[in-house]
């Protein structure tokens, strides 16, 4: 066989582009975002590339288009089972002994994952761009056969023009994805694949590139002014001209306009500029967090080409030495939790609901800032903390000044997060030992500059675990000083840096098992939930908040962390497998931590909470250690009606008492200025009789995406959840999935994926997500042994199909086909070009029909393909859809249908089950003159 056939017979699959009209008259209509979460075909596992021997075969590996193994666009993944995205393949993997401990002893590893689209003729000419929003841990991603992306971070974006490789009408584009979840980022619990969303969008021609408009607002003497900088490229054959419009909106309506002239460079990108105003608008805060919109679009001749949205909000924001931070030119004190982004049962593949019910939770804490630790989080993070109300200290995640690594983490960060108002601070690093030398200097002042480039309204800081004194050190290239812990140092750096601004990025790292108020037990791995055990570098709740909030000049902390997390179990390893440091569990479920920083940041509405909870038999007239937390002036307790006492309320430490154990109602009192205004209780409650399902919602979203929590507890006859329940309880579900099970028990090594899992101190969650097309309800039933059973519904509310493009099915395109001479007989079908014979037959691209006949007679087509093997076991497909001429159609000579009119159309053949290679063989029947052909590929499918 001629080098070019075999370089022709490998590209199978691919069609190349050269037939794409890129001139900007092709389709302009807007922008069409499509999701590819549904139907990929995952391998669990690497499949090393095939041994490539023989020149031609090196040969042809070598080229565009011609990848081999997995790789390769015909690749046989008929086998692979198919999973929808979000998809975190280590959350799947047992809790098992001997994988890494910081990792949450489960097995990561690589994987494979391959997708296949279609685009349509219309969208010949438009910019077409696969955008991966985060694949844990490397990746490494080829459309068509061609190698188009390496990515060397599991938190940043990619964003990869597919545009000269697609194909279009009936030829299949293959993605595929391999991951290396082997590499590690970080000491915590990362996951491992297609993890975040992955979409497709398409835009016109010319068009705003990704993350290319800036648009945040910047208070100008009494008025504000939005300086708005768009990015816009062309694939044009020449320079386009387009006028650019900006639109400031919120709810109420337009607020100002702005348009400008762009001439954008054919291939190139231009950048333009223009400004809106806005004399007064409504202010962005956490207590008041109002959102405008700004509506950038491309014309050219009337016709939008391009449109985008981005979120915007007004506020100043300013770091006072002294004073500490400002925002709109009030004092606010940074109440923030550090956070990683997983949750139970699902590991890092956290759909937005749920991101949104975790960042609702914390709202409820009183905390109106985030440390996004160590590393970029999801963009519906973002945009829920914007919605929501929070501050977002944004934090790169590896600390590397190299062009490379500028380039997809630290620069794509800040553009795509300079326009949130949420954002407030760039974290350059967490806790780097370079910090205290010269060459952390070096990298800090580079990264600084980097980010200086793209955004000049928020200050550059950094997590500095040490090095503060050293002659050189990274703080003299920040903007603010993070610490982390060393809370002994803030008066002596104060002091020492008088105009450095000071922030504690991380403080705390206290322990406390959610639920348990016995004696600390190192055997058991428990400890209790009263704050009093924390890390050696870290303190408790109430100590590291003190430290912080006495001092006007340490602008606010960070807490480690808002949540337990997987990994890092600390101070127990196995079978310990997530850290108890969070204000809340794995689950989002509330520990003390909860109660006692409710108490310190909540401002503006009573709080009054108290622990344990009340079940103590068999420890009658013992004394238990209370502890009440109020932001209120004075608290009391009272034992079943009788006062106990009243304190006046230590906001630092709590109130404390110590109660002889009485079963019955324990209550707390709260007063303000005198008044009561505030009562809570714990009760001794009965034995569980029953169960009960507490949605986060009552309604969801039939699209397939939207999930919702689900709290499962054991309650006695009056309907009292029993804190202390453990009960195993099976689920059953209809009209949806669950995705995840937790329970917030730090040593359990239960599955968070499948059907059952125990109550732990009370509680467990349930992770339901609904059915893509889904409407009615979705029911969930809970059981278990000697309970009666519960179940709740929840209305799937009808939802627009998710606009996909994926195929699903593994299907095998036949694209390179051989023709033999004219034949004057009918030929076998069998037949092959003589040996040796580099001339006679010809190689040809289905999709165009063949040259007029010279006489009548017979044209015989072949390809020689092996079916995937699910066809080789099943059988399968032929379809041809667009086939012209009178023709039989034969597989190893055996004939599978026949065509008998000349004019265009489909044909759908049944390919019989068997193993080997086969030869499929269209032999056309032809006059004089007359034209048959192959209008498209012949694709085979199961
Ligand atoms: C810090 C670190 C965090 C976490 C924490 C645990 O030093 O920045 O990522 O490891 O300790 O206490």
């Amino acid at each position: 066989m001629k080098r070019r056939t075999l370089l022709q017979a490998g590209a199978a699959g691919l069609t190349p582009a050269a037939s794409l009209s890129l001139a900007a008259t092709g389709p302009t209509s807007g922008r069409e975002v499509l999701t590819l979460t549904q139907g990929w075909r995952f391998h669990d596992g690497d499949i090393p590339a095939p041994k490539i021997l023989g020149h031609d075969w090196t040969y042809g590996s070598a080229k565009a288009g011609n990848a081999q193994g997995a790789a390769a666009p015909d690749y046989d993944d008929s086998d692979w089972p198919l999973v929808n995205l979000p998809h975190d393949f280590a959350a799947s993997q047992p809790i098992e002994q001997g994988t890494n401990v910081s990792q949450g002893y489960r097995r990561r590893g690589m994987a494979w994952y391959r997708q296949s689209v279609k685009f349509d003729d219309a969208d010949r000419g438009r910019h077409l761009e696969l955008q991966i929003d985060g694949a844990a841990t490397h990746a490494t991603v080829w459309v068509n056969g061609t190698l188009v992306h390496h990515n060397y971070s599991g938190y940043n974006e990619m964003a990869i023009d597919l545009t000269p490789y697609a194909t279009y009408g009936e030829a299949v584009n293959t993605i595929v994805v391999r991951v290396d979840a082997v590499a590690m980022e970080g000491w915590w619990y990362e996951g491992a694949g297609l993890y975040r969303e992955v979409r497709i969008v398409k835009r016109a021609a010319t068009h705003i590139v990704t993350d290319g408009v800036f648009a945040h607002p910047v208070k100008r003497g009494e008025g504000w002014v939005i300086p708005i900088e768009v990015t816009l490229a062309t694939l044009a054959d020449k320079a386009q001209p387009v006028t650019l419009e900006c639109e400031l909106l919120d709810a109420r309506g337009t607020h100002a306009k702005a348009s400008t002239r762009v001439q954008v460079p054919m291939l190139r990108q231009a950048v333009a500029k223009l400004q809106i105003k806005h004399d007064k608008p409504e202010l962005w805060s956490p207590a008041r967090p109002h959102l405008y919109r700004v509506v950038t679009r491309v014309l050219q001749g009337g016709q939008v080409l391009d449109e985008l949205t981005t979120p915007c909000g007004f506020r100043t924001q300013h770091f006072d030495a002294d004073r500490g931070f400002f925002l709109n030119g009030q004092p606010l004190k940074i109440q923030g939790v550090c956070i990683h982004q997983d949750h139970a049962g699902v590991g890092v593949a956290v759909p937005p609901a749920l991101i949104d019910f975790r960042l609702r939770r914390l709202k409820e804490l009183g905390c109106n800032a985030i440390r996004a630790s160590h590393n970029a989080q999801d963009r519906a993070f973002m945009d829920a903390c914007d919605r929501l109300g929070f501050l977002v200290m944004a934090e790169n995640r590896l600390f590397n000044p190299s062009p490379q690594y500028v380039e997809q983490q630290l620069k794509w960060l800040v553009r795509r997060d300079r326009n949130h108002p949420s954002v407030f601070m760039w974290s350059v690093f967490n806790e780097e030992p370079m910090q205290g030398t010269a060459g952390g200097y070096e990298m800090v002042r580079r990264m600084r500059e980097v980010v200086r480039d793209l955004d000049t309204s928020r200050p550059v800081t950094a997590a500095m675990n040490d090095g503060l004194f050293t002659p050189l050190n990274v703080s003299h290239a920040l903007d603010v000083l993070g610490f982390n812990y060393q809370q002994d140092q803030y008066d002596a750096v104060h002091a020492a840096r008088p105009k450095l601004p000071l922030m504690s990025s991380e403080d705390t790292s206290a322990f406390m098992l959610r639920g348990y108020y016995g004696p600390r037990d190192d055997k058991r791995h428990l400890i209790p939930s009263y704050d009093d055990d924390a890390a050696p570098w870290g303190a408790t709740h109430r100590k590291a908040w003190k430290a912080i909030a006495e001092r006007p000049f340490i602008a606010g902390g960070f807490v480690w962390t808002g949540f337990d997390y997987h990994g890092e179990p600390t101070p127990y390893e196995w079978p310990s497998n997530s850290s108890v440091f969070g204000i809340m569990d794995l689950c989002g479920f509330e520990k003390t931590a909860f109660h006692i920083h409710q108490a310190q940041w909540v401002h503006d509405r009573p709080v009054l909470a108290l622990v344990p909870h009340w079940n103590w038999q068999g420890r009658e007239g013992q004394p238990v250690k209370v502890m009440v937390c109020s932001n209120l002036d004075e608290v009391g307790l009272e034992l079943n009606g009788r006062l106990l006492g009243r304190q006046p309320v230590d906001r630092w430490t709590m109130n404390h008492w110590q109660v002889p154990y009485e079963a019955g109602t324990l209550r707390a009192l709260g007063w303000k200025a005198g008044r009561l205004v505030a009562k809570a209780q714990v009760e001794t409650v009965g034995a569980p009789t029953a169960l009960r399902l507490v949605p986060d919602r009552k309604s969801l979203s039939g699209d397939g995406v939207d999930v919702v929590p689900v709290r499962v507890e054991a309650i006695d006859a009056q309907g009292r959840a029993h804190p202390l329940a453990n009960h195993m309880v099976q689920f059953h579900i209809e009209g949806g999935e669950i995705i995840g099970l937790g329970n917030g028990d730090s040593n359990s090594t239960e599955p968070e994926k499948g059907d059952r899992r125990s109550l732990f101190n009370g509680l467990a969650q349930v992770i339901v997500r609904s059915n893509a097309g889904g409407t009615g309800e979705l029911k969930l039933t809970a059981s278990t042994d000697g309970l009666q059973a519960a179940s709740v519904s929840l209305a799937l509310s009808p939802a627009a199909a998710p606009r996909q493009q994926a195929t699903g099915t593994s299907l095998q395109v036949l694209l390179w086909w051989q023709r033999a001479p004219l034949q004057a007989t009918a030929p076998d079908p069998q037949l092959q070009p003589p040996p040796q014979d580099m001339n006679s037959w010809q190689g040809f691209q289905a999709g165009n029909l063949l040259p007029a006949a010279a006489s009548a007679g017979y044209v015989l087509c072949a390809i020689n393909h092996t079916p995937y093997s699910r066809i080789r076991r099943e059988g399968g497909w032929v379809e041809a859809p667009s086939v012209t001429g009178r023709c039989e159609v034969y597989s190893n000579g055996v004939l599978l249908g026949r065509k008998a009119e000349a004019a265009t159309a489909p044909l759908r053949l049944r390919l019989p089950p068997g193993e080997g290679q086969r030869r499929l063989a269209f032999v056309f029947q032809v006059d004089a003159g007359e034209k048959v052909g192959l209008g498209s590929v012949v694709k085979v499918r199961v």
